[in-house]
């Protein structure tokens, strides 16, 4: 029996996941659906950041901390004993969350009216964060080339020749899971400085390796051009913490952190909540050996998934490399979005992502949800296919 088979229950804890259902899929009543869609685990944290927590709160005194050396250390030997990437601490520069990383640096490093550029389908904030700070999104998209997404790169050089200020990567890519090769990044990075193009390198997935992958961080084989990129990196996916709000920048140019830190003073930001530090700490180094045993789970959750749904005749999956995201292929059904979103709420009371939340490259595919225990994701490949019976 592995730690991951617990079934912990969340409705009634104020869970964006399982408490706001109505507002989201805009139903009455939501009580019966099971939801499978935005990401965040349905396991408890690693005991020894609870731990850390707890004795946190034991103190009892909440006043102003800041972060101390050891939290950056923590940092420094993650990113080196898991990517094998040598960072420097001054490089680091921190945020409440990846997202608000992605505003800033968008704010900080762009002007309004410049063109930010994507590749799509993508994790929604990549269009609307430079939208609503008033920068125009270029969308570039993914082609399909033997039953999964990649780069067209006469089309992606094309739209960096359009004066593009800044290119927002995925690495690995969300939905999708995709784990970009050494190759492809290599390519990023020369297009980009080609046409003198910054790169946002959103890594919020990169620990959640499956089946021996291994993650490259762009910044790390970015060589001379290694200035040009800003990495958004967080333990919140990794270790389930999105609550907590913590993440961080990796930052090689000293301009750019000055440009991105004045933007935090000039908005009043730039302090952690007190807690955020600590459980950070506490997953960077004691986590470990519950992230393998947590990838090993995911992985037997994506492989029973991909079987199952795949019985369903017009059902393909895409197998993610990392994430625990799963990618489901519906077009060959021939279905309005409209009206599987309708099956799979009224019959199957299954709550999915619809694949145009992430562009309307992502039409005719499903966003699928599988951290949480085996017995949750029969009960989803059930209500799956009762959705599709007909
Ligand atoms: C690619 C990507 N970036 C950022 C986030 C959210 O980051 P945060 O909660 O730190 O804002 C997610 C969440 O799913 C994501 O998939």
């Amino acid at each position: 029996m592995s730690i991951f088979d617990q079934t912990i229950k969340r409705r009634h804890t104020n869970s964006l996941k399982w408490d706001a259902m109505e507002k989201v899929y805009g139903l009455q009543d939501a009580s019966d659906i099971l939801p499978m869609w935005v990401a965040d685990m349905d396991f408890a944290a690693p005991a020894a950041v609870t731990k850390a927590l707890q004795q946190h709160a034991a103190h009892t005194v909440f006043g102003y901390s800041f972060i101390g050396e050891e939290t950056l250390q923590s940092i420094v030997d993650w990113q080196n004993t898991r990517h094998d990437w040598q960072i420097q601490k001054d490089a680091i520069l921190f945020c409440s969350g990846v997202v608000a990383a992605l505003a800033n640096c968008i704010v900080a490093l762009t002007e309004p009216g410049d063109k930010i550029l994507i590749s799509s389908p993508v994790y929604p904030p990549f269009f609307t964060i430079p939208k609503s700070n008033a920068r125009e999104v270029v969308s570039c998209p993914f082609v399909e080339k033997d039953g999964t997404f990649t780069y067209d790169f006469e089309a992606f050089e094309q739209a960096l020749a359009q004066n593009v200020k800044a290119y927002i990567l995925c690495n690995p890519h969300n939905p999708g899971g995709y784990v970009w090769d050494e190759a492809t990044l290599k390519e990023i990075i020369r297009l980009c400085a080609k046409h003198d193009v910054m790169i946002i390198s959103d890594e919020i997935h990169a620990d959640l390796m499956l089946n021996g992958e291994q993650h490259i961080p762009l910044a790390k084989i970015a060589g001379d051009e290694m200035d040009r990129i800003i990495t958004c990196m967080a333990p919140t996916k990794t270790f389930n913490l999105a609550g907590i709000q913590v993440s961080y920048m990796i930052v090689t140019d000293k301009k750019k952190r000055l440009q991105l830190e004045a933007v935090n003073m000039a908005s009043g930001q730039g302090l952690l909540n007190a807690f955020a530090p600590v459980a950070l700490h506490a997953a960077y180094t004691e986590g470990s050996p519950w992230l393998e045993e947590l990838l090993s789970y995911i992985s037997v959750n994506i492989n029973y998934v991909k079987t199952e749904l795949e019985k369903i005749p017009g059902i393909r999956v895409m197998k993610p490399q990392s994430t625990y995201l799963i990618w489901i292929d519906y077009r060959q059904l021939a279905l309005e979005e409209k009206e599987v979103m309708k099956r799979l709420l009224e019959i199957g009371k299954l709550g999915l992502e619809p694949g145009t939340k992430y562009g309307e490259e992502g039409r005719g595919f499903l966003r699928m949800n599988v951290a949480c225990s085996f017995e949750t994701v029969q009960d989803g490949v059930e209500r799956f296919k009762k959705a599709f019976a007909k």
